[in-house]
């Protein structure tokens, strides 16, 4: 009897069973008071007190319309255009953005819009664990592109290595998850270069999705550079559940970059609402879009969120662990001591630490922490990281 469920669903399934299985795991440990969970970017603190004043200020119905079926509401895409201009210095207009349900629905946008069944979509390895189902479901090939191994630094070469005349879309990710690496203006120069030499040779155009969810978590006034000014032929994802913590709360956006030559900008620009359309009614609801102006003006503590990323990577480095210093994000990514991710974490499962092996990013020696936990969770585990350090060897 055939499976019932599609061949792209099963790949699609497959590919993210390892970090559904432990999301269910750490779900089970919400009502343990003991339980230190440091695992998913989820909140562990009340909302930002903006947040539910905004949607409060727009619950209630000003006109019959109020809860009508929602594209892309004008309002919430000038206030995006404008802020997104001057934040990237280039000059975005209200019509090269598509409101979306978070990074998620404005990558599927972007999936929909760009790429065919078959197509190979190049990803960043380690890379966020989502993006290989979601490319299975859309019928669309992933390919891995390792960073560089030490630093986790872009690595063009591999990038490069990784395109094929089937390559349609090149997604990037900075700040990135899990690395908490920042990426400078230099490695897009470089990766433009490589993409527009390798559209000219394959006679098709590759096309560049930078993922920019973290873009504004960053630590240390360092700089970002968004690849949208050195490639024309850029998306930009957003999505407004990290900044104001509250990823249930689904608000993102997908963005043309400005420097895309006119036919197909205006192309694109035409088909943001039908396909939006198309892949089920991809729009945030009405609330999250008319409290745009609001929200876009509020940020997580970056102070409380610096301090956290200074006390857990202080204590670490002085136990003797290697991690990656996060330059953005809320994540630390680190080797786990003795060298077996699943062996670390579960001796701190036994202790009521939770954090999250590299497996969930194919990298079996690594380990990711979240900062979104408070510093009294995050001096509470620090003991037994170290402990846990101590009994494993640091390195291996
Ligand atoms: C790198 C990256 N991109 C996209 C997303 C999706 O963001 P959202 O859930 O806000 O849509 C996430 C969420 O963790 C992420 O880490």
């Amino acid at each position: 009897m055939a499976m019932a469920i599609s061949t792209r669903a099963t790949a699609a399934k497959a590919a993210v069973d390892v970090v559904t299985t432990f999301f269910a795991r750490i779900q089970a440990t919400k009502d343990d008071p003991d339980a230190l969970d440091l695992t998913f970017g989820n909140p562990h603190e009340m909302a930002l007190p903006g947040l539910p004043a905004a949607l409060r200020a727009h619950a209630e119905p000003r006109s019959v319309d109020w809860f009508a079926y929602k594209s892309s509401e004008r309002p919430a895409q000038e206030v995006v255009a404008a802020a997104l201009s001057s934040e990237l210095g280039l000059a975005f207009e209200p019509d090269d953005v598509a409101m979306t349900q978070g990074a998620f629905g404005a990558m599927s946008l972007a999936f929909a819009l760009l790429a065919d069944a078959g197509d190979e979509v190049v990803i960043p390895v380690p890379g966020w664990f989502c993006y290989e189902p979601m490319l299975h479901a859309a019928d669309l090939v992933p390919v891995g592109a390792p960073l560089d191994p030490v630093a986790f630094d872009l690595d063009i070469d591999a990038i490069a290595r990784a395109i094929t005349p089937r390559t349609r879309i090149v997604v990037v990710n900075s700040p990135a998850n899990p690395t908490g690496r920042v990426y400078p203006g230099s490695a897009w120069q470089a990766l433009a270069e490589v993409l527009e030499l390798a559209s000219r040779a394959h006679g098709r155009r590759i096309w560049l999705l930078s993922d920019e969810p973290y873009r504004r978590i960053r630590f240390d006034g360092v700089d970002f550079t968004s690849p949208a000014g050195a490639y024309p032929w850029t998306l930009i994802d957003y999505s407004y559940g990290k900044v104001l913590l509250a990823p249930g709360q689904r608000l993102g956006y997908l963005a043309l970059s400005p420097l895309i030559p006119a036919a197909e900008r205006e192309e694109l620009r035409a088909a943001l609402m039908p396909i939006g359309l198309a892949i089920g009614w991809g729009f945030p609801d009405a609330v999250m879009q008319y409290s745009v102006p609001e929200l876009e003006k509020l940020s997580l503590d970056m102070v409380e969120l610096t301090r956290k990323r200074d006390r857990m990577y202080g204590a670490l480095t002085e136990a003797g662990f290697e991690v990656t210093r996060p330059e953005g994000t809320f994540y630390l990514w680190g080797r786990a001591p003795g060298g077996d991710a699943v062996r670390f974490c579960t001796a701190l499962e036994a202790r009521g630490v939770y954090v999250m092996p590299g497996t969930l990013f194919a990298q079996p020696h690594q380990f990711r922490i979240s900062l979104t936990a408070t510093m009294a969770m995050i001096d509470r585990a620090v003991p037994h990281l170290v402990d846990v350090a101590a009994e494993f060897g640091r390195t291996g």
